[in-house]
């Protein structure tokens, strides 16, 4: 699949890149591998979203948290895949960062505030844990990292 190609549920045609069609996709699947990806996923994020009817703080939650996850992708596992999905019930939004990268050696390290082995701010997974309603993370050293998060609608 090319970089940044849409993987869009059974309900849809393939469309190009960021282009929108009568058919409203509720899942897709994006490749991950460098930074202009990354805005990618976060639009595709949002308009996902939106359309599955979270509200505007939900949605905005949703983004952030593929921002975080996305750019993990790139900067730390050399890229991945970020799948996400409508749910019906209870009705929601889940996504997934999966990658077949160096993997997390110590996981309750990488979910606590101010951790990062590159330099940064180490907000991103604490973040991403707190933006969204469910998080779990699964991680083993040299086979990858698979992190599967969800978000409800609230009635
Ligand atoms: N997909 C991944 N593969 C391997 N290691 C990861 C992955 N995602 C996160 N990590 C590890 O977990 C640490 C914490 O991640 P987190 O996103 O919280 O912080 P960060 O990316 O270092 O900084 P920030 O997100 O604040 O810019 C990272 O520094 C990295 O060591
Ligand atoms: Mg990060």
């Amino acid at each position: 699949m090319r970089r940044g190609e849409l993987e869009h549920g059974p309900r849809s045609e393939p469309h190009p890149h960021g282009v929108e069609t009568a058919a409203t996709p509720d899942s897709l699947s994006l490749s991950i591998t460098v930074e202009a990806d990354i805005m990618a996923a976060c639009r595709e994020a949002r308009l996902l979203a939106e359309r599955a009817g979270l509200d505007r703080t939900a949605t905005y939650h949703v983004a952030t948290a593929v921002a975080e996850l996305a750019t993990n992708l790139v900067r730390h596992a050399g890229g991945g895949r970020l799948s996400l999905r409508r749910l019906l019930t209870p009705p929601g939004v889940e996504l997934i960062a999966e990658d077949r990268g160096p993997g997390i050696t110590d996981l309750r390290l990488a979910l606590s505030d101010g951790y990062s082995s590159a330099g940064s701010l180490g907000c991103g997974l604490p973040g991403v844990r707190r933006l969204m309603d469910t998080f779990s993370i699964r991680s083993a050293p040299g086979e990858g990292t698979r992190i599967e998060a969800t978000k409800w609608i609230r009635p």
